[in-house]
């Protein structure tokens, strides 16, 4: 309990999936949560979901692609909370078309959610923090930002592969080696977790190869050591161990949580 206490965090993409199980684990270890994402109605029930439980929250809606939004995400958090401690980078897209059919608006769409809202949000939130005297910023990379991946992922690989390096760039300038802003910045890197970002692959690789949904899940299943797919959860605990205390000799590193996919 309270590993977050009294810290303010925004968590991007918060309707559902990874987002929504990092605000609902924050906000259990003491966090006051500002959810944001383009929809509405999940992250709001989400918001009444950590109050009634007798944490504090807000939801602002939130395009990440938007330097306007990001302002007025920092400038709502400030007025409610007074601080920014935390940010989680966590949404993002994937548009799955192989490369010859993929049309260039498509590749900025990716491009543009995935990694434009990493910049927008680290620009925005580092002066925040360093007004709250330091800070933790935790961008949601991927395996694809590791390893190259069969399938029609290009755009999502090169996306999550630059937040990887941005990453490292940013832990840089923000430590005692560049502006000394007392912010870190890491990144973490989920395998195959099952939200509908996953499920809809799974479907999909089940129709372009004619196997059923259980065999396609079963594949990415036996290409982790540990033998099942992730949950939202286990990504959660990663990005409360980089938001909180524990970590703070943690900065520009990349944390994997993939049931071993990348290890061999
Ligand atoms: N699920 C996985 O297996 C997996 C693996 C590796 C990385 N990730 C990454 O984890 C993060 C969360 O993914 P998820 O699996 O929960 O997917 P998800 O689709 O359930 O959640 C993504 C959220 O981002 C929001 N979003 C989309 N465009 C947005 C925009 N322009 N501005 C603000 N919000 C926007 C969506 O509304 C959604 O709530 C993503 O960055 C994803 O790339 C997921």
């Amino acid at each position: 309990m309270d590993r977050v206490k009294g810290k303010v965090a925004i968590i991007t993409g918060a309707a559902g999936g990874l987002g929504k199980a990092q605000a609902l684990l924050l906000a259990r270890e003491g966090a006051k949560v500002v959810l944001t994402d383009i929809l509405e109605s999940e992250p709001k029930a989400t918001v009444e979901e950590i109050r009634r439980a007798g944490s504090e929250a807000i939801f602002v809606r939130h395009d990440v692609t938007s330097e306007q939004d990001w302002a007025e995400v920092i400038k709502q958090t400030l007025t409610s909370f007074e601080r920014l401690d935390v940010l989680v980078n966590n949404a993002g897209i994937l548009i799955s078309k192989a490369i010859a059919d993929m049309s260039l608006e498509d590749w900025r769409r990716v491009t543009s959610v995935n990694l434009d809202g990493v910049f927008l949000g680290t620009k925005h939130a580092i002066g925040a923090m360093k007004k709250s005297g330091g800070g933790s910023i935790v961008n949601i990379s991927s395996v694809a930002g590791l390893v190259g991946m069969a399938g029609d992922s290009s755009a999502y690989a090169a996306s999550k592969g630059g937040v990887r390096l941005f990453t490292k760039s940013s832990a840089l300038q923000c430590s005692t080696l560049g502006h000394d802003y007392k912010v870190r910045v890491n990144s973490v890197h989920p395998g195959f977790i099952l939200t509908s970002m996953l499920e809809n692959i799974i479907r999909k690789t089940a129709e372009n190869t004619g196997c059923t949904y259980e065999e396609s899940r079963k594949i990415r299943e036996d290409a982790t050591m540990i033998g099942r797919l992730g949950t939202p959860e286990d990504i959660a605990y990663a990005v409360l161990y980089l938001a909180s205390d524990e970590s703070s000799y943690v900065t520009g590193t990349e944390l994997v949580v993939d049931g071993g996919y990348t290890a061999r």
